[in-house]
């Protein structure tokens, strides 16, 4: 049996408590429901250290739950050693993905690097996943609103670039 390698995926805003954390819960949550989880991993980070080591903003988690999406993971800060271990890097928004290009070792890099929202259909090149931090509850809502279009183009993408097969459910019987 032939075994590829899962594509490696991280999203990338400032802090990893708002916009990150939440594309990684609602691409995971598409990639489970699409059959994929042994073909596609996925993760978050910031490029700000302020939150390391924090769960997900409270009002994160709550919006998130809220769809079915419990939220777990550990903020962590994005180094140029890092692109080495994934293979789409995507970035919440232009000053992100400025820093991030910014910190790119090398050309293989910096081509790995992408906007999030790069593959929504109708979505204008580098149009950006609000910062909804210093704002109310709706910004969070348009978060996981925009995360859920930008994820499925996103999965889209995947599957046709690597050629991705859904694995089918091993509880199935005659
Ligand atoms: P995020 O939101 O980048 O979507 O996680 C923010 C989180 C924290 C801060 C700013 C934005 N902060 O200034 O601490």
């Amino acid at each position: 049996m032939e075994v590829t390698a899962p594509v490696r995926v991280c999203f990338v805003c400032l802090g990893n408590i708002c916009r990150s954390p939440t594309a990684e819960g609602v691409l995971r949550q598409l990639v489970r429901e699409a059959g994929l989880e042994h073909a596609v991993v996925v993760d978050s980070a910031g490029t700000a250290a302020y939150h390391v080591g924090e769960l997900p903003d409270p009002r994160t988690r709550a919006a998130a739950r809220a769809r079915g999406i419990e939220l777990t993971h550990r903020a962590w800060q994005f180094g140029a050693e890092d692109f080495a271990r994934f293979d789409w890097v995507l970035a919440a928004d232009a000053a992100n993905h400025a820093e991030l290009a910014r910190r790119a070792p090398d050309a293989a890099a910096r081509a790995k690097l992408h906007h999030a929202r790069d593959f929504e259909p109708g979505a204008a090149p580098g149009s950006a996943l609000p910062d909804p931090y210093y704002g109310g509850r709706e910004g969070f809502e348009q978060v996981l609103d925009l995360c859920f279009a930008a994820c499925a183009g996103l999965l889209t993408e995947l599957v046709r670039r690597h050629q991705l097969e859904p694995r089918g459910r091993v509880d199935a019987r005659p």
